[in-house]
C-alpha cells in the first residue's frame, strides 16, 4: 500500500508525472494538489483501469493537509519554470515561498513522507526543504532528495545516440553527479556503462559534457517562452518514485544518483567530502536506496582529469546556491 502526492499537480510536469505515477500498480493511493484544475486532473486520471484511487485537493478546506494525510511518497513539481534568458536561479524568488510553504505542510501533516524535490532551483530548494523540516524538528535526510533524473536520462539518450543506437538509450548508465544547474551538471562519462567511442575527439567529448549540463536550455529555447521540460521531467521524476518506492517495498540493490544531504550517508559523507576537498552539506552522486530511504552515497570513484576539473568547477557554485536556500529559511531577510 503506497500513497504518493504530487504537489503542483496540475502543472505542465504534474499532469503528465500524474499519470505515470498512475500507471504504476505499487501506487495504491493518489493525491493531487495544486492552486487549480486538481478535480478535473483528477476526475480524468482516475478513470484509468490501475489500481491507485485518486483524489485532487485544493488550498479552501485544509486541502494541504488533507493530501498529505499518510502520504509515503511527496513529489514537489510546484513553481514557476524558466523562460528563455532566465537561470534556474532566477526562479529562486517565486519558487522559494512556494517550496517553503509546501514543506511546512509536510512536516506537520507528513513529517516521516519521502520527499522528492522537482521545483528549481534544486539545489537551493531542497535545503530550503530541510531547513523547514528541522524547524519543526522532523528532518530525517535519508529521506529527501533533489530529483536530478532528467540530467541522467539525458546523459544516457546522447550517449546512445553518439554510439548510433538509440534503442541503448535505456540500458546506457551514466553517473551524473554534482548539482542540477549548468556547470553543477557534472557527467560522468568515463563510468559510463557504454563506453564513448574510441575515436570521440576531445572537442566531440566537450560538447557531449556541454549537452548535458545545459539540455535544459536547449529546452526552454525550443518551447519559445512557453516553459521549460514537462514530459521528459515527468517521465524522470517518475522513474525515480517508481525506484524509490520498489526500495522501500524491500527490494535490493536499487540505486540512483540524486541530491542529497549528506550526513543521510551512515558515516556523515566524510569519504565523498575528502574527495571532493570541500565540506559541502549536499552533493548528488550514486545513492544506494533501501526501506528507510539513503542507504549509503556512494564516493565518486576514479575520474579522468576533465572530470576532476568538472567537479572542482562545480563546487563554488553549488555551495551558493545550497547556502541561498539555507539562509532563506534561517535567518530570513
Ligand atoms: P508549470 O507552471 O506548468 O506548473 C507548475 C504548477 O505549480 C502549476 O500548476 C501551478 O498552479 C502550481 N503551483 C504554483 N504554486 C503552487 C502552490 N503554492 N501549491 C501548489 N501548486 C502550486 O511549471 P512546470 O513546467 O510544471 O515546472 C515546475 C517546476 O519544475 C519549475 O520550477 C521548473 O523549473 C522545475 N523543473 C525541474 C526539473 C528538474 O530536473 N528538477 C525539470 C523541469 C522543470
Ligand atoms: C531542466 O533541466 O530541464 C529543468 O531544470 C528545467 C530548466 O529550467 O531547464
Amino acid at each position: 500500500m503506497v500513497k504518493a502526492v504530487v504537489l503542483g499537480a496540475a502543472g505542465g510536469i504534474g499532469q503528465p508525472l500524474s499519470l505515470l505515477l498512475k500507471a504504476n500498480p505499487l501506487i495504491t493511493e493518489l493525491g493531487l494538489f495544486d492552486i487549480v484544475n486538481t478535480p478535473g486532473v483528477a476526475a480524468d486520471l482516475s478513470h484509468i483501469s490501475t489500481p491507485a484511487k485518486v483524489v485532487g485537493y485544493l488550498p479552501p478546506d485544509d486541502g494541504l493537509k488533507k493530501v498529505l494525510t499518510n502520504a509515503d511518497v511527496v513529489v514537489i513539481p510546484a513553481g514557476v519554470p524558466r523562460k528563455p534568458g532566465m537561470t534556474r536561479d532566477d526562479l529562486f524568488k517565486i519558487n522559494a515561498g512556494i517550496v517553503r510553504d509546501l514543506a511546512t505542510g509536510i512536516a506537520t501533516a507528513a513529517p516521516k513522507a519521502f520527499i522528492l524535490v522537482i521545483s528549481n532551483p534544486v539545489n537551493s530548494t531542497v535545503p530550503i526543504v530541510a531547513e523547514v523540516l528541522k524547524k519543526h524538528g522532523v528532518f530525517d535526510p535519508k529521506r529527501l532528495f533533489g530529483v536530478t533524473t532528467l540530467d541522467v536520462v539525458r546523459a544516457s539518450t546522447f550517449v546512445a545516440e553518439i554510439l548510433g543506437d538509440l534503442s541503448l538509450s535505456k540500458s546506457v548508465a551514466v553517473p551524473v553527479v554534482g548539482g542540477h544547474s549548468g556547470v553543477t551538471i557534472v557527467p560522468l562519462l568515463s563510468q559510463s556503462s557504454h563506453p564513448l567511442p574510441a575515436n570521440l575527439t576531445t572537442d566531440q567529448y566537450e560538447a557531449l559534457v556541454k549537452r548535458i549540463q545545459f539540455g535544459g536550455d536547449e529546452v526552454v529555447k525550443a518551447k519559445d517562452g512557453a516553459g521549460s521540460a514537462t514530459l521528459s521531467m515527468a517521465y524522470a521524476g517518475a522513474e525515480f518514485a517508481a525506484k524509490l518506492i520498489r526500495a522501500i517495498g524491500g527490494e535490493k540493490g536499487v540505486s540512483a544518483p540524486t541530491f542529497v544531504n549528506l550526513s543521510a550517508d551512515p558515516s556523515g559523507g566524510e569519504a565523498l567530502k575528502k574527495e571532493l576537498g570541500q565540506d559541502l552539506d549536499y552533493f548528488s552522486t550514486v545513492v544506494e536506496l533501501g526501506p528507510e530511504g539513503v542507504a549509503k552515497i556512494n564516493t565518486l570513484g576514479s575520474l579522468t582529469d576533465a572530470e576532476t576539473a568538472l567537479v572542482k568547477a562545480a563546487i563554488p557554485e553549488l555551495a551558493t546556491n545550497i547556502q541561498t536556500g539555507v539562509s532563506f529559511i534561517a535567518s530570513p531577510k
